[in-house]
């Protein structure tokens, strides 16, 4: 069998966790393979609302198996809160999820880390959510990191020398910290997390694999957060395009199959960094408060604006997207004309190619396409859909030469339609 993955096309929140919850029962197993509690994945159904972190969105539907893979960061004391939550709502996780022994732990002082680092950034910093996500992928790269395994082995001495390497540096930066409390909520977590199956991912995925079983993998942030193709240093610390399920779980390149790019009918960024279609006037803020545009996790203000097809494209291009899921697209159901952007001017000069550096003079040039004026938050079926609405998606599948299979009305599970082609 093939490995399926759900990618976010632009920066992060692009709804993915409300469709990997919808694609689940399609699969056998639902894996993370990147990110960690800097992630919030926002599920709505039977008039619950749930925001995932580090738990894979796969969680709630049957008896799916969940892994939590080599490539994600995980910290013990936010995965004991955030289990023990859905435990107190009476879904059992012990039997559901796995979590890779190869998985990086995230540390009391990698947070701090986050934190006095992006003090000494200054105005420069990166607005990063505060998790330790970069102290802690710096620790693995540079093979300094604790990894869940070995919390089965001698681990106090691993501990104690990481914790002393990270408060050399919290001194040499100055930056004041007290761990006694966050300390203890770690280790409680610790003895929390030993309770779930720790595995070696990369075997039993490869083994569930040859026995025919089907696999659906969760990306967390976006194209435009990776490592090396996003908007650089402005990003995250992992590789959350297409290639990195491969190595954030062990799967080889030629096993991947369908890769479905996720974005919003317009465009959002929360935290600090360049966005080229950013609108700074009524109509950002009308978007904003139309699409509840604030995090899930840290409830910051996300910044908003039109969609970007010259970014969605070189995302589409490094991920190798086979299939869109267009999200939101309710958001935009007052609005009289639309834009997309579909080049930049960049010094001068007109390209619809993504350039090295988008945070100094680039100008988006946008088509202007009639908005559909029609509620369609309740619509079931594509037949329904307003004339406008089908014309602003067949521009967006010609710029981007990829169909558009799901569109999203609203938050719940339900306002989801498919669409068919004479192929399906
Ligand atoms: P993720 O990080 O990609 O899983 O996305 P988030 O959960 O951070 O942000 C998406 C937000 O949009 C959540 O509050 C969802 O409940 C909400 N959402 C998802 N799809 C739709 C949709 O089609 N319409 C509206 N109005 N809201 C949606
Ligand atoms: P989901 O999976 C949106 C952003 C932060 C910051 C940058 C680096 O819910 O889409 P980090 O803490 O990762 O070092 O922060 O990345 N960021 C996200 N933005 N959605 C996310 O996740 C994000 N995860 C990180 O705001 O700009
Ligand atoms: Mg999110």
């Amino acid at each position: 069998m093939k490995v399926d993955v759900l990618l976010g096309l632009q920066w992060g929140d692009e709804g993915k966790g409300k469709v990997v919850d919808v694609l689940t029962p399609r699969y056998d197993v639902v894996a993370r393979f990147q990110g960690g509690p800097n992630a919030g994945h926002t599920l709505e159904f039977e008039g619950q609302k749930y925001v995932l972190r580090s738990i894979p969105s796969g969680i709630f539907q049957g008896d799916k198996l969940n892994i939590i893979g080599n490539g994600v960061v995980l910290d013990p004391a936010l995965f004991k809160a955030e289990a023990e939550a859905l435990e107190a709502s009476g879904h059992d996780l012990k039997a559901r999820l796995c979590i890779s022994k190869k998985a990086h732990l995230i540390l009391p002082t990698h947070r701090l880390l986050d934190a006095a680092y992006e003090a000494a950034k200054g105005d420069a910093k990166v607005g990063t959510t505060g998790k330790g996500i970069g102290p802690t992928y710096t620790d693995k790269v540079s093979r300094n990191g604790l990894r869940v395994g070995d919390l089965l082995h001698d681990f106090d001495r691993k501990y104690a020398a990481a914790k002393a390497r990270h408060e050399q540096i919290l001194q040499s930066l100055g930056y004041p910290y007290d761990l006694a409390e966050t300390e203890k909520a770690w280790f409680e977590g610790v003895e929390y997390l030993k309770q779930f199956r720790l595995v070696d991912s990369e075997h039993e995925i490869n083994q569930l694999l040859d026995n025919g079983k089907s696999i659906l993998c969760e990306g967390a942030q976006g194209t435009m957060l990776d490592i090396d193709f996003g908007s650089y240093p402005f990003v995250t610390s992992s590789n959350t395009i297409c290639a990195g399920a491969c190595t954030g779980l062990g799967v080889a390149p030629g096993r991947i199959g369908e890769v479905y790019g996720i974005f919003k009918a317009y465009c959002t960024r929360v935290g600090a960094g360049p966005f080229p279609t950013e609108l700074f006037d009524e109509t950002g803020d009308r978007i904003r408060q139309l699409g509840h545009e604030y995090g899930a996790v840290t409830g910051r203000k996300r910044r908003c604006g039109w969609i970007d097809l010259v970014a969605l494209k070189y995302a589409v291009m490094v991920d190798g997207v086979t299939q869109l899921i267009m999200m939101k697209s309710d958001v935009l159901d007052g609005f009289d004309t639309i834009k997309a952007c579909v080049a930049y001017r960049v010094n001068g000069e007109e390209t619809d190619r993504f350039p090295f550096d988008i945070a100094e003079g680039v100008e988006p040039i946008y088509a202007e396409l009639p908005g559909w004026k029609t509620d369609m938050t309740k619509m079931q079926s594509e037949d329904e859909f307003p004339e406008e609405f089908n014309a602003y998606m067949s521009f967006i599948e010609e710029q981007l030469g990829v169909p558009i299979k799901i569109v999203s009305v609203g938050p719940d599970r339900a306002q989801t339609i498919e669409r068919y082609t004479e192929e399906d």
